[in-house]
């Protein structure tokens, strides 16, 4: 059992290896330098997080893993070999061909599977190890050993979406970085970055999937007691395509600063429902608000909230005050 845990993990250990090689040192990976030389991943970048390429073959990894003594069933078992069932046999044949690939780790920095991405356009964009003994979707976060300590010191942890947005980052010089891996945030993450970060913030696509699975994910952490924040990238962007244009100092400066609160961040989304020049339409939004608003469990947070919201659309907080008392009574 330990020792069949011990193989499956020199299995990964060596595909990425192996990988690693064949975009670095073989013609196979021409293909995928040139891509990642145009998305401007640096040589630098690669090296640090191993990145490799899994050439097109349905048979590579596995021969030369069969070769070292590696039984079929253990690497299907780890998630690097898939089968089919022919009428007469098992078929046994690489997962991954001809894709990108990204070593996905433990927060101890052990390789427990793979995310391989396509070059260029192609479905699905990207293939990610299916369930083993150690790769389990929802309990993992990318980048989270080499993130750790700088996680630590500024007792804050960024967290994207996607591996790209978090490697873009890490080669900006931006270390507090993570990602989930194309999930929303699970209580299982949730325990694991508020270990080690007071706040958190969530940085998503500027999508309607990014942005509730953000929405989600504020949720999630804050059943945590972490402070959370939401930043907002601008429309069609990811944080990978600002920090190409704009730099990491840009992205800190610009979009991590402004980060919203959970509040900030519920009130701005329920704007999108709404046309807020009609009148009538901004007297529905403001009720919606002040029940936003009256949810609070601190009546110090209800205060700032109705006062930010009497000036933003220029009304009294009396007004506000007894429009929130008016819902709560109707209510009751
Ligand atoms: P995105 O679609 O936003 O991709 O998915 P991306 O990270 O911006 O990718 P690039 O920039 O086009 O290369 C975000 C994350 O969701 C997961 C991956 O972890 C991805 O990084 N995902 C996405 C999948 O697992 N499978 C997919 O087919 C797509
Ligand atoms: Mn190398
Ligand atoms: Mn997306
Ligand atoms: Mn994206
Ligand atoms: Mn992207």
């Amino acid at each position: 059992e330990e020792e069949e845990r011990q193989q499956m993990r020199e299995a990964l250990n060596l595909a990425s290896q192996l990988y690693h090689h064949v975009l670095i040192h073989t013609e196979y990976g021409t293909a995928a330098r040139e891509y990642l030389k145009q998305r401007e991943v640096s040589s630098d970048t690669i090296e640090e997080f191993q990145l490799g390429f899994a050439p097109p073959s349905y048979q590579f990894l596995l021969q030369i893993l069969k070769r070292r003594g590696f039984q079929e069933e253990l690497l299907e078992k780890a998630g690097l070999i898939a089968t089919r069932d022919s009428p007469s046999q098992k078929k046994y044949f690489d997962r991954f061909r001809g894709r990108i690939m990204f070593p996905i780790h433990d927060s101890q920095g052990r390789i427990i599977g793979f995310g391989g991405r396509i070059i260029g356009e192609g479905q699905p964009k990207y293939l990610n190890s299916p369930e083993t003994p150690f790769f389990h979707k929802g309990n993992h976060l990318f980048n989270l050993h080499r993130a750790r300590n700088q996680i630590r010191k500024e007792q804050q942890a960024i967290v994207f979406e996607g591996y790209m947005d978090a490697i873009t980052a890490w080669q900006s010089g931006i270390r507090n970085v993570i990602a989930t891996l194309g999930t929303s945030f699970t209580d299982d993450q949730a325990r694991v970055v508020k270990r080690n970060a007071s706040t958190v913030v969530i940085c998503y696509d500027a999508d309607s999937a990014g942005q509730s699975a953000a929405l989600r994910g504020l949720e999630i952490l804050s059943n945590h007691d972490c402070t959370v924040k939401v930043a907002q990238m601008p429309i069609g962007m990811d944080p990978d395509d600002y920090i190409r244009r704009h730099g990491g100092t840009a992205f800190k400066e610009e979009i991590v600063a402004a980060s919203l609160s959970l509040t900030a961040f519920k009130l701005e989304s329920l704007k999108k429902d709404y046309n807020l020049r009609d009148e009538d339409e901004r007297m529905k939004y403001l009720a919606k608000a002040i029940d936003v608003i009256s949810g609070l469990p601190l009546a110090i947070e209800q205060d700032h909230y109705m006062r930010r919201l009497a000036e933003e659309f220029q009304l009294s907080l009396e007004a506000i005050k007894e429009e929130q008392r008016k819902r709560r009574s109707r209510k009751r």
